[in-house]
């Protein structure tokens, strides 16, 4: 039997979290987003234990979460949650996850819509698909770490965040279609041409966990769906929106219709390096989140007029929504007075400063 804490391995696995360029909340309609993998990055170190316990330690936070390699969905919650889902997730494919001690850190903001639970869920699928030799492809990752989040932590969410976790690729965004699951690399130039996008964390909080506005949103779009007869709302055009007379069924698939053609143009916008043609449609998709899908609140929308006040190209929330960061396109040479004018308005509202840091596309998940 062991006891007490073995010394931390050196680190294994990596895994980054990720801002969306265009498509939010159309990843569980079966259509198009743009992420890319940030190069904040969650670290994961392990230990092979002689027991059944799994213990995971935090460096970050100083703390050791216990559970055991049978664990299933309601034993742990919070952020080990998404560690034990992983072990949970592995088993029911017959991948047995040995007893284990586990170390995490990252430096991947958490609750600003950063996908620091995806950065978690897969490191920790990568290490673990090591340890129980299952060898799962970036698929079989992806796939692992969402259905710890979707089925044990029951977070509602689509596949986006683990999939740009596990593609993710230096100076690319990818164009995923989130029903075939197939990924597209494209490059993005903009530090290249002269421009930063630059995360402004509002530091307002959001959930995706058990209900809230996110499950909402999600079953609007089903019932929408369900009543225009389709299988998701990707297959629905614009003409087919009149067929919604509820007024807010019709504002919500609207948004994901105009988003899912944003990213498509996005992607167009950015093969050509049209910076302004890009923050456009940033301002477009921020007004239909905003308006129809209504998953923004007052520090978004503040941080998003504030940056363009102050010169941004363009500016829109990113992520899940109701907290959480504005992502904003600026020319390299205005990023000080982007990030002084979202000061000064944040003060203004008498709110916590907002923390904001230019981000650029990075790796994906990986051995170290
Ligand atoms: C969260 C979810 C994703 C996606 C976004 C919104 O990040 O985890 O699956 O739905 O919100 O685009």
């Amino acid at each position: 039997m062991t006891t007490g804490t073995p010394a931390r391995p050196d680190w294994g696995w990596a895994a980054p979290g990720r801002v969306n360029l265009m498509g939010e909340h159309t990843d569980y309609n079966d259509g198009w987003v743009l992420p890319f993998a940030i190069r904040h990055r969650t670290k994961v170190a392990l230990c092979r234990r002689d027991d059944d316990r799994v213990r995971v330690h935090s460096t970050q936070q100083d703390v050791t979460v216990e559970t055991t390699a049978s664990t299933v969905p309601g034993d742990v919650s919070g952020w080990a949650g998404y560690v034990a889902g992983v072990v949970w997730a592995l088993g029911t494919d017959g991948h047995r996850v040995p007893g284990v001690d586990l170390w995490v850190d990252s430096d991947v903001p958490m609750g600003a819509g950063l996908s620091s639970s995806a950065a978690l869920a897969c490191a920790t699928a990568l290490a673990l698909d090591d340890l129980a030799g299952a060898g799962l492809d970036a698929a079989g990752i992806a796939d692992v770490a969402r259905r710890a989040e979707n089925d044990y932590v029951r977070a509602p969410t689509g596949v986006m965040d683990q999939l740009a976790s596990v593609h993710g690729r230096a100076g690319h965004a990818l164009l995923i279609d989130t029903r075939d699951l197939t990924v597209e690399h494209h490059p993005a130039r903009f530090v290249e041409d002269g421009y930063a996008l630059l995360v402004i964390d509002t530091g307002a909080t959001h959930t995706l966990a058990d209900g809230g506005g996110y499950a909402e949103r999600r079953s609007e779009c089903e019932r929408a769906a369900e009543l225009l007869g389709v299988p998701a709302l990707r297959d629905v055009t614009a003409a087919d929106l009149d067929r919604l007379d509820d007024e807010v069924l019709h504002r919500r698939a609207r948004h994901v219709v105009t988003e899912d053609a944003r990213v498509l143009d996005c992607v167009r916008l950015l093969d050509a390096g049209d910076w302004a043609g890009v923050g456009a449609a940033f301002a477009a998709s921020h007004a239909s989140m905003r308006d129809d899908f209504e998953i923004s609140c007052d520090e978004l929308d503040v941080a998003v007029d504030a940056s363009v006040a102050a010169g941004a190209l363009g500016a829109r929330m990113t992520g899940g929504g109701f907290g959480g960061s504005v992502i904003a396109l600026v020319a390299a040479g205005d990023a000080e007075a982007v990030t002084s004018g979202c000061r000064r308005a944040f003060a203004e509202h008498g709110w916590y400063e907002p923390k904001m840091f230019a981000v650029e596309p990075g790796p994906g998940a990986a051995r170290l």
